[in-house]
């Protein structure tokens, strides 16, 4: 169950703001809705946790055990939307310190990530760590030519292939992409590799609940049934007009009322290190979905209390334009006891029978209280439980609040125009084919000869 408390936004927004908005948020939901705003070609997701492929959910399912039995590692290779997804819930639920325990032990087998980057530091040291280790690899491209996980997955690839052989290859690894077109398919289809199907009408960051997501997090141990569970309930919760009724509306509103005001940066903060990898998928799903034509929150997160101790002041005491959006577990099974100690030389026996657990929620009250009187608004999006169902749940808020709020903001919330700029600069610098006049340009600037420098 997910709950927005706007109670203490009081200083900041007035009800009649929110009201006044009435309108605006009915038109964004109708275009949503009814497909007829830009990029309406990408509404899959919206229904998706009703309408999806039952057999390929059920192969999802099937090959997962495959590889828990076979495998203990799954590398999972792709950037951006093809990563970011599976990551958040994987590192949400998944134990954080499974590394440490002996293979033997371990319930699931450890997700890897590659092709997020452009690292050789890492990729080498990945390979030479998994000489030990049974692998199975997941290749995820919905366009199957972006060049960070494409590069990644040649040198993955033959690593494979001459670890395993080309057959045995066969059976490790999978790839996720377009269901006919690009070169990755191509090659799944050369080689002889199982494929699954990103939607043509699911846009990277709107497709944790397909394939993309839903094969890794099989694979990780974690119900992909509990997830699309929670996002059927959030499918359902949040269809109604009723404004006051609707958390996800809700929020779509009160973040542009603040940015009307003059807010610019929308932190999402959390108090749990496992959610980090949530704020990291919400800062894409956000970011590429809003931040066009000049307009949009500047998505940014914190670690609390970590960055308390790193950012709290600006926070505190800096510039007034942020305005923070809390995620609150309010339950959480997993929990310590803080012991008496007979001499109390760090003083700390007044916590002594506390649980870590309500010193962090004391923690997440004292901050909230301090922020607000300092001038940052602040709203608290609680999640009864931390679990495969209320991520679900979250994600699909997240999702929906988002082609809202893009709509309240006049954008296209489902392209990513400004991505393609600093790609086809690198093409033309490395001496991709098509691109020459382009690398003549930048090295005349990058790298002017000595008679042209003045
Ligand atoms: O949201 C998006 O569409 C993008 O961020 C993509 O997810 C990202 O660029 C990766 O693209 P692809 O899956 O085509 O490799």
């Amino acid at each position: 169950m997910l709950k927005l408390d706007l109670s203490y936004l009081n200083d900041f927004i007035d009800l009649a703001e929110i009201e006044a908005m009435q309108p605006m948020l009915q038109t964004s939901r109708q275009i949503l809705e009814n497909g007829t705003g830009a990029g309406a070609e990408y509404l899959g997701w919206l229904d998706l946790p009703l309408n999806y492929d039952r057999g390929e959910f059920a192969r999802i399912k099937e090959l997962a055990a495959e590889i828990r039995d076979h495998s203990d590692v799954l590398i999972v290779c792709g950037i951006g939307g093809s990563y970011l997804g599976a990551r958040a819930v994987i590192e949400a639920l998944a134990d954080p310190f499974s590394a440490l325990r002996p293979v033997s032990t371990r319930d699931n087998p450890l997700i890897i990530y590659a092709g997020h980057h452009l690292s050789g530091r890492y990729l080498n040291s990945l390979l030479s760590a998994l000489s030990d280790y049974r692998v199975t690899l997941n290749i995820i491209s919905k366009s199957g030519t972006t060049t960070e996980p494409a590069i990644a997955f040649r040198i993955l690839e033959q690593w494979m292939i001459d670890r395993y052989g080309l057959d045995g290859a066969r059976k490790r690894i999978f790839a996720t992409t377009d269901k006919e077109k690009g070169a990755l398919k191509q090659l799944a289809d050369i080689r002889g590799y199982e494929t699954f199907v990103v939607p043509d009408n699911i846009g990277g960051r709107y497709s944790v609940l397909t394939a993309v997501g839903l094969l890794p997090i099989a694979v990780a141990g974690i119900s992909i049934d509990d997830l699309m569970a929670g996002a059927v309930q959030a499918r359902e919760n949040y269809s109604t007009p009723l404004l006051w009724e609707n958390d996800c509306d809700l929020y779509a509103v009160t973040r542009n009322v603040l940015q009307k005001r003059g807010y610019t940066t929308e932190i999402l903060v959390n108090y749990e290190p496992g959610l980090n990898y949530v704020s990291e998928w919400w800062k894409q799903l956000f970011g590429e979905s809003e931040g066009k034509d000049g307009r949009g929150l500047f998505p940014a997160s914190m670690n609390f209390t970590t960055d308390l101790h790193s950012l709290g002041q600006y926070v505190q005491d800096g510039r007034r334009i942020l305005l923070e959006t809390v995620l609150q577990i309010e339950t959480l099974r997993e929990d310590i006891l803080i012991n008496e100690s007979e001499e109390n030389l760090d003083g700390l026996n007044y916590l002594a029978g506390k649980s870590l657990g309500e010193v962090n929620h004391k923690a997440l009250y004292g901050t909230l209280m301090a922020h607000v009187a300092g001038g940052v608004p602040v709203q608290l999006l609680k999640m009864s439980e931390l679990s495969a169902y209320s991520l679900g749940e979250l994600m699909y808020f997240f999702q929906r609040a988002c082609g809202i709020s893009g709509y309240l903001n006049s954008v296209n919330p489902f392209d990513q125009p400004g991505v393609e700029n600093y790609k086809n600069n690198m093409y033309a610098l490395l001496g991709k084919p098509g691109y020459e006049t382009a690398r003549a340009e930048l090295e005349k600037i990058l790298f002017p000869k000595e008679d042209e420098v003045r």
